[in-house]
């Protein structure tokens, strides 16, 4: 039997350590939750994140803005944002709407303050080893194959999917771990080949169920980073777990695995952000 790697019961185990370390810090962090339209599933993330914030004792200011919100509107509140001290950290949701320049964003959050790990100067200390904040996913990931006592050390790690906030940070993460790591992307010849190499496979693509049984090796450990909705409703990731589970070492399930992870990692640096933990 496989074991379920279950994001739920370890992001509880995390938020339960964080009640802690902010009660004997004797502080109130502050995190800024800043949405702009009505992207349905962006609205349902903000959601759960302000939710856990309250659970730890984070105070959230949230900030919903409208779909018209112009780039200046929007800079000119995260130089409030940034200059506020009861505020630790501020988080952007993306997507942003089309008029806004995403990275013109990314780049005017205080990085003392970046606590989604986003701003170039956060990603530059992560390629060099330095310390700084990591993005939520990656550093969530990280946490769980930990906590569950599984191998890193030259192990061979395997990515699918190149994107800036789950892709390319969690390959510097897993390396700084010393795994051995193999990024692929949608262009890559003969993707079934290397995935089947993998120790640890990563699905990070957007495609539902696309990671098959042929592409993985037997006893592989699987993380699947994917949320996609089926035109039924139901929530599966980027692997088609029901047919890979059973030849693994271990599996996320969709959901309650890497997304709850990801929640539990940005308390992590919000506390971190706020002085709570050194
Ligand atoms: N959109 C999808 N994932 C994320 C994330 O981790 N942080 C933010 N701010 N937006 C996202």
């Amino acid at each position: 039997m496989p074991i379920l790697l279950d994001g739920e019961k370890t992001a509880q185990i995390i938020k339960n350590e964080l009640k802690e370390e902010i009660k004997k810090a004797g502080l109130r962090p502050g995190l800024a939750v800043v949405l702009v339209g009505k992207n349905p599933a962006s609205r349902v993330y903000v959601r759960h994140k302000k939710k856990a914030c309250a659970e730890v004792g984070i105070k959230s200011f949230s900030y919903e803005l409208p779909a018209e919100t112009t780039q200046y509107e929007l800079m000119e509140l995260i130089e409030k944002l940034n200059l506020n001290k009861k505020i630790h950290g501020i988080l952007v949701q993306l997507p942003l709407p089309e008029q806004i320049n995403e990275q013109k964003i990314i780049q005017s959050v205080d990085p003392k303050k970046d606590v989604d790990g986003f701003h170039p100067l956060n990603a530059g200390r992560l390629m060099l080893g330095l310390p700084g904040f990591r993005p939520a996913t990656p550093l969530g990931i990280i946490e769980l194959i930990k906590r569950y006592n599984l191998d890193l050390v030259g192990q061979h790690a395997v990515i699918v999917g190149r994107s800036n906030i789950v892709g390319k940070p969690l390959f510097q993460l897993l390396l700084s771990e010393h795994a051995t790591v193999t990024m692929c992307h949608s262009k890559t010849k003969n993707l079934l080949e290397i995935t089947k190499q993998a120790d640890i496979l990563v699905a990070a693509l957007g495609q539902p169920r696309f990671i098959k049984k042929n592409m993985v090796k037997k006893g592989a450990v699987i993380i699947d980073v994917g949320i996609n909705r089926l035109r039924s409703g139901k929530l599966v990731g980027d692997v088609d777990f029901d047919k890979v589970k059973n030849i693994t070492e271990a599996i996320t399930p969709v959901p309650g695995g890497v997304g709850p992870m990801t929640i539990a990692a940005l308390l992590i640096n919000t506390v971190e952000a706020a002085g709570c933990i050194h």
